[in-house]
C-alpha cells in the first residue's frame, strides 16, 4: 500500500478549469507530482489550463468529464484508471448558481443540485471503487463553509453542498481500512478572478491559501480542513446558535 499522506505522483481533477483546483495542482507539481489529468467539458480554458501545468514540467492531458451527465462517468473516468494508478482524485466542479434567479427558477435550482450533489455522488461511487480496486489513493472533496449551516442568501448552493459533504463523510467511512481515503475540505469565501473586490472578510480565502491547505491536510492525513482554520470554531458556534439569533446575523 502506497504513502496516503506523500505528495501524489499523480493527480485527476473533476473540473480542470477550477482556480482552486488548479493552484492546488500547481503546489502539487512543485512536490513531486508528475502526471495530471484534467477532467471537464471541453473547452479552450480546459486545454489553457493544461497548458499552463506543462509549462511546469508536468506530463499534462485532458479528458471529458460533465457532473451533469452521470451516465457517462464509468466510462469517462474508467478511461483515466486504465492508463495507470491515481494517487488523488480532486473534486473541483461546482456551480454556485445564483440564489435570488434560482428561487424563482426551480429548473435552475436543480442545476445546481445535479451539478455539485447528485453528479458528485455518481463521480465519487466511480472513482471510490477505482481507488479501492488499486489499493490506495486519496479522494479530496472541495464542500464549502456553506455546507455547514443554511444561510438566507445561498442556501440552494448550501443545501447542494450539505447533501455533497456528508456524501464524502460516508463515503470516507465506507473506504476505512482499504487503503482509500477521503479528505472534506470546507474553505470559506475564496477571492478569485470572479470575485475581485468581495470577500474581504478575515474569513474569505484564496486559492493559494486552499492549496497550502490541502497540501497540509495530505500531510496530516486529515479528514477535515477548514480554509482558513478559524472556521472551524466560528461555525461550531454559529451551528449551535438559536435559529432566531443565527436568522439576524446574516452570516
Ligand atoms: N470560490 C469560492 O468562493 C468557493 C468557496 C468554497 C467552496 N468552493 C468550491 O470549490 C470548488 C472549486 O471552486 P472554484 O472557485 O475553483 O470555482 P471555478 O473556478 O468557478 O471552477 C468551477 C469548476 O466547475 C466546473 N463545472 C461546472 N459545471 C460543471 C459540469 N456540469 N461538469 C463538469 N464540470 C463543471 C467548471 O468547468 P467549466 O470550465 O466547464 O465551467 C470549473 O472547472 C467548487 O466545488 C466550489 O463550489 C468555492
Amino acid at each position: 500500500m502506497k504513502d496516503a499522506t506523500a505528495p501524489p505522483r499523480s493527480l485527476l481533477v473533476l473540473g480542470g478549469t477550477s482556480e482552486i483546483a488548479l493552484a492546488t495542482a500547481r503546489r502539487l507539481i512543485a512536490r513531486r507530482t508528475r502526471t495530471v489529468w484534467l477532467a471537464g467539458r471541453p473547452s479552450a480554458a480546459l486545454e489553457a489550463a493544461a497548458e499552463g501545468l506543462r509549462a511546469l514540467g508536468a506530463d499534462v492531458r485532458t479528458t471529458a468529464f460533465d457532473a451533469l451527465d452521470p451516465e457517462s462517468h464509468e466510462t469517462d473516468l474508467g478511461k483515466v484508471f486504465a492508463e495507470g494508478p491515481v494517487d488523488m482524485v480532486l473534486f473541483a466542479f461546482g456551480v454556485p448558481g445564483d440564489q435570488a434567479h434560482d428561487e424563482r427558477d426551480p429548473l435552475r435550482a436543480v442545476r445546481v443540485a445535479r451539478t455539485n450533489y447528485t453528479g458528485a455522488v455518481s463521480a465519487g461511487l466511480v472513482t471510490g471503487q477505482a481507488l479501492q480496486a488499486q489499493g490506495h489513493g486519496c479522494l479530496v472533496v472541495l464542500s464549502s463553509v456553506a455546507a455547514e449551516r443554511a444561510r438566507r442568501g445561498d442556501f440552494i448552493y448550501g443545501s447542494s453542498k450539505a447533501g455533497l459533504d456528508v456524501f464524502a463523510q460516508g463515503l470516507g467511512d465506507a473506504l476505512h481500512g482499504t487503503g482509500v481515503r477521503v479528505m472534506v475540505v470546507r474553505p470559506g469565501p475564496v477571492r478569485s478572478r470572479g470575485t475581485a473586490g468581495r470577500h474581504r472578510s478575515t474569513l474569505s480565502t484564496t486559492p493559494e491559501a486552499v492549496a497550502t491547505a490541502v497540501e497540509l491536510g495530505l500531510r496530516r492525513g486529515s479528514e477535515t480542513v477548514w480554509v482558513p482554520g478559524v472556521l472551524r470554531p466560528v461555525m461550531w458556534a454559529l451551528r449551535h446558535a438559536p435559529r432566531a439569533l443565527y436568522r439576524r446575523l446574516e452570516v
